[in-house]
């Protein structure tokens, strides 16, 4: 052991207390990220950067991304839009000025960084840019083109967007909203399209700029669709939780939000006397409710990967519903509860590997939360559709199933999404038959 040295021992101790003093002025990872400076889509886009007119196939990432987005990506459009007619009514209604300035639309329908957070080359009319998802670039343009690992840039400010929590939250942002910005009622009323997301299916929709292969998952792990789907469920249902719970979100005026509630519990018309209980009692006639849509996919979740967490979910939905009908702090109450629960989760769900009987159970469960008539609302099926294409898009991955089941299971799939094509149109029962199908092709 080398000898004490109390010189060298004061001046490391100095530089300890330095660090620590730096470490304490420098704010966290991600505040860096969020005060940097916008360098808008031309600094990406340069011919020999992401710019490329094809694919480049000696370099880890294509660098036409800046092609596959301008050309084929909503995104690119998102400001566009607000030009359109329908934004033109939306804002008349609304009674907002222009949409295009209105920093209401802007937020979800632009990059939108405050005014001294965007350089000369930025512009707000390239829509939900490269840094939109990607973050602002000014600590991290000049260093990432040298291919450092992404740790290094995501370091710099670079948003995590392969992390499915991070993604999950980056993309409900704007898809579901959060505290900073959402879509009302009022918004909806005014002429908005109902939203709805599943992190797996508009992972899939969004054209891909990026290939997942073998250097990719060197460089960035491997994420599947399943584990896309699973922690979007519970990221959609913390912030909708978290919005149900907050008290300046969940109410307007004299009523509660109804963005938060099932919007075909008010929608249908007065002729479809179609109202029916469900098996656990949550529903009561007459009654709007809190859209469940994502508790009801963790509920079939949880039960199979850990059943007393999936009580604990299905208990405190049915509060939930209950409570909803006593009183908003009753309400609140119970949201922020299954809040706290989503937590877990997500860590839960983040470290699971979602093996082949994992998945063929959870199929099962989906099927079977038909038979309990969790799908009477559209919004219910509409999750459940999109999440047994994710499962069985799984399957024929791993090849868990055999080619004749999934012949039979791609059958089903087109009579359930044939079945949700239309909200206004739904009928439980006709979703139902189609669930039977998947049934069939798993043995029973
Ligand atoms: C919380 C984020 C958010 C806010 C706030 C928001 N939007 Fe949207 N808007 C979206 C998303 C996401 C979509 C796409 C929904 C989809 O297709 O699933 C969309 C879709 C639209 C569409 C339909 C686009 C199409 O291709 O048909 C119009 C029009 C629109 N928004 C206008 C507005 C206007 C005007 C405002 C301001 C009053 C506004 N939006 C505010 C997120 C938002
Ligand atoms: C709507 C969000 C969104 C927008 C807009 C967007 N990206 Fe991405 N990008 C992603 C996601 C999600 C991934 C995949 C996850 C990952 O690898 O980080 C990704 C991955 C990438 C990758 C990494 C590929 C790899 O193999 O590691 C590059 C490079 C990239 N994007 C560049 C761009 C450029 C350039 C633009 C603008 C022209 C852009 N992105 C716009 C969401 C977006
Ligand atoms: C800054 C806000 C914002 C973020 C972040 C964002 N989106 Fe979007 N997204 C929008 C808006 C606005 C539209 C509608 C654009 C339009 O129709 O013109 C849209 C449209 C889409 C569409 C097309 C939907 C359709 O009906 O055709 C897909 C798919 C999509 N987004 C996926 C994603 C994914 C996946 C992520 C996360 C990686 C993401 N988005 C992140 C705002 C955002
Ligand atoms: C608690 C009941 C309730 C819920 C839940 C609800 N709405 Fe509404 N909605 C109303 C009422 C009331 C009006 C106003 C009707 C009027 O102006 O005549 C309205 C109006 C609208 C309008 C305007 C219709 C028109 O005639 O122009 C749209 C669009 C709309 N809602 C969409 C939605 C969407 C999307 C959801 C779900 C995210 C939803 N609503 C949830 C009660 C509800």
């Amino acid at each position: 052991m080398k000898k004490c040295n109390l010189a060298r021992d004061c001046l490391m101790l100095l530089f300890g207390a330095v660090a620590l003093f730096l470490f304490c002025l420098v704010p966290p990872v991600q505040a860096a990220g969020a005060d940097a400076q916008h360098l808008g889509v031309a600094s990406c886009a340069g011919s020999t950067c992401h710019g490329a007119t094809s694919p480049t196939a000696d370099t880890n990432v294509q660098l036409n991304e800046y092609v596959t987005w301008v050309r084929r990506d909503k995104h690119a459009k998102a400001y566009e839009i607000l030009l359109s007619d329908t934004s033109k009514r939306i804002a008349r209604n609304l009674g907002i000025g222009e949409a295009h300035s209105a920093k209401i639309c802007l937020d979800c329908h632009a990059d939108n960084p405050a005014a001294d957070k965007r350089s000369p080359s930025f512009q707000i009319s390239e829509g939900v840019g490269c840094e939109g998802c990607h973050g602002g670039a000014q600590n991290w343009l000049s260093s990432h083109t040298s291919a450092p690992p992404h740790s290094d840039n995501v370091a710099k400010g670079m948003i995590a967007t392969d992390d499915p929590v991070v993604r999950a939250g980056l993309c409900l942002s704007c898809h579901f909203g959060n505290k900073d910005k959402f879509v009302t009622h009022r918004m909806m009323g005014a002429g908005h399209p109902r939203m709805s997301f599943e992190l797996d299916t508009f992972t899939q929709l969004q054209p891909a700029h990026f290939i997942v292969d073998e250097d990719y998952r060197k460089r960035k792990g491997a994420i599947t669709g399943i584990k896309l789907w699973a922690v979007g469920q519970a990221v959609m249902a913390r912030e909708h939780m978290a919005a149900l719970a907050d008290g300046k979100r969940n109410r307007d005026g004299l009523f509660p939000e109804f963005v938060l509630f099932d919007c075909h519990s008010c929608h249908t018309p007065m002729s479809n006397k179609n109202w029916r209980p469900r098996s656990n009692g949550v529903r009561i006639p007459g009654m709007p409710h809190v859209n469940d849509s994502s508790l009801v996919m963790l509920q079939v979740l949880t039960k199979v990967i850990d059943p007393a967490l999936g009580r604990a979910v299905a208990a405190k939905t049915r509060a939930l519903h209950s409570n909803g009908s006593a009183s908003m702090g009753q309400l609140a109450a119970a949201a922020s509860d299954l809040r706290a629960l989503t937590d877990q989760m997500v860590v839960k769900f983040a470290a699971n590997s979602f093996d082949g009987d994992v998945m063929k159970a959870m199929l099962k469960g989906l099927v079977q939360a038909g038979q309990d008539g969790e799908y009477s609302d559209y919004a219910d099926a509409e999750q459940a559709a999109m999440a047994i294409d994710t499962l069985i898009a799984a399957m024929r991955a791993e090849k868990t199933v055999s080619e004749a089941q999934l012949q039979k299971l791609t059958k089903s799939l087109d009579a359930i999404y044939a079945a949700t094509a239309k909200d206004e149109a739904y009928q439980a029962g006709r979703f139902n038959a189609a669930l039977a199908g998947v049934r069939t092709a798993l043995g029973g």
